[in-house]
Formats: structure tokens, sequence, C-alpha cells
């Protein structure tokens, strides 16, 4: 199977988590896209969605999926979304597709992450795949110079303005023993607006395709 292959074979998978008449909680990026088509088949027993992204929520409302502000949700039962990389632990690296924030924040409200991978994404340590951070514009060379001191690289992710209307600095390097140290510590950069490191709110379940089939990991 290819790597798209996979990441639909995850996905699809996610639609058993999926509960009748719930408000369901989607990330961004291309595992996702499938998870969005595969939800399509099942929109009439669904409320509606909360989007991570303005490129989900595009995809989400051409498929006539009811899309519903967060701020008019107080129960949302699943966030389904995939990650650049995923440890033994469930902690993950993303921000790949720029989304890091509004993902971090839908994962926020939501009782259950369920996490949806080709097998290529779960590895240990985390760090391999550069760490995005998204940054207020006018704060870039300051917390690149922070960035730079924990250790990192950071390069600024070019010609790319995120949903928020900030930058993105991947940041090469990083040895990341301690992710959730290393989440916490980032975020008290000042100018810092959200870090890819999703430690304190992990995953609760992973769906991880590989040659072999999905194997659900709780
Ligand atoms: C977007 C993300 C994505 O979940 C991550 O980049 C994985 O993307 P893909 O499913 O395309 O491999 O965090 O901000």
């Amino acid at each position: 199977m290819t790597q798209d292959e996979l990441k639909k074979a995850a996905a699809l998978a996610a639609l058993d988590y999926i509960e009748e008449g719930s408000i369901v909680g989607v990330g961004t990026g291309s595992t996702v896209n499938h998870f969005i088509d595969g939800l399509a088949g099942i929109k009439s027993r669904i409320r509606g969605a909360i989007s991570s992204s303005e490129a989900s929520a595009r995809r989400l409302a051409a498929h006539g999926i009811p899309l519903l502000d967060l701020n008019d949700v107080t129960e949302l039962p699943v966030y389904v979304d995939g990650a650049d990389e995923i440890d033994s632990g469930f902690s993950m690296i993303k921000g790949g597709g720029g989304a890091l924030t509004r993902e971090k924040i839908v994962a926020a409200v939501a009782n259950r992450f369920v996490c949806i991978c080709d097998a290529s994404k779960l590895v240990s340590p985390l760090g391999r795949f550069p760490l995005p951070v998204e940054v207020i514009p006018m704060a870039r060379a300051q917390v690149a110079r922070a960035l730079a001191a924990l250790g990192g690289e950071p390069r600024l992710r070019e010609g790319f303005v995120t949903d928020n209307g900030n930058i993105i600095l991947d940041v090469h390097g990083l040895s990341i023993t301690d992710p959730l140290a290393l989440e916490n510590r980032i975020d008290q950069i000042v100018g810092v607006v959200t870090n890819g490191l999703f430690a304190r709110r992990g995953a609760d379940m992973l769906l991880l395709a590989g040659a072999g089939g999905v194997e659900r990991r709780a």
C-alpha cells in the first residue's frame, strides 16, 4: 500500500468512533481529508463539525456538512486529527500544515482525541520532524533567538501565513527527551502563540495503519 492508502485506511477507521447525533471535531491535513470524505457518507447521522482550519472548513462545506462555531458548543465527544510524529505515550508533533493553534484549541475542548496516522509517524523520540511554532510577526527575531538558546535551529516557513495571520518558525535539531517540559518552556517565550508539541493534551487513541491493517492503540 502507498502512504496515502495507509492514511486513508486510518482515517476511515476513525468513523467507528463517531457518536450518533454528535458534533465532530475535525483536524487538518491529508490524512484528515480522507476522514472528511468518509464523514460525508454518514453526514445525516451527525449534527455537524467544528473545524480546526479554513482548509478543512472548505472541504467540510463542499460536502454539505454543517459547520458550527466552537463558542456555541459545550460538548465535543471526539476530535479526529493526524500528526507529523507521535510517540508511544501519544505525545505528538503537529503543525506541518500550519494549523496547530486551532487544532490545539479544538482538541482542548474534546473529550477524546483520536489520532489517525500511517505507521511512519510513530517514532521515538520526537524531533526528527522540525517543530512548528506559530509566532506573532513582530516577535519573529526575538522568538528565534530564544528558540536557538534552547538548542534548536529555527527557520522561517517562507511565504506562509497562518489562518490567524501569524508566521511559523520550524525548529530543526531539537532533542525532545521531555515533550511536556519543552511544550511548557516554549509556550513561555513572549510572542509565541502556540507550539506544535501536543503533550499536555496528547492523543487518547491512536489508529495506526500499516501493511497488516489498522492497529487500534489506547
Ligand atoms: C496540520 C497537522 C497535521 O495533522 C499533520 O501535519 C499531519 O498531516 P498529514 O495528515 O498531511 O500527514 O498537524 O497542522
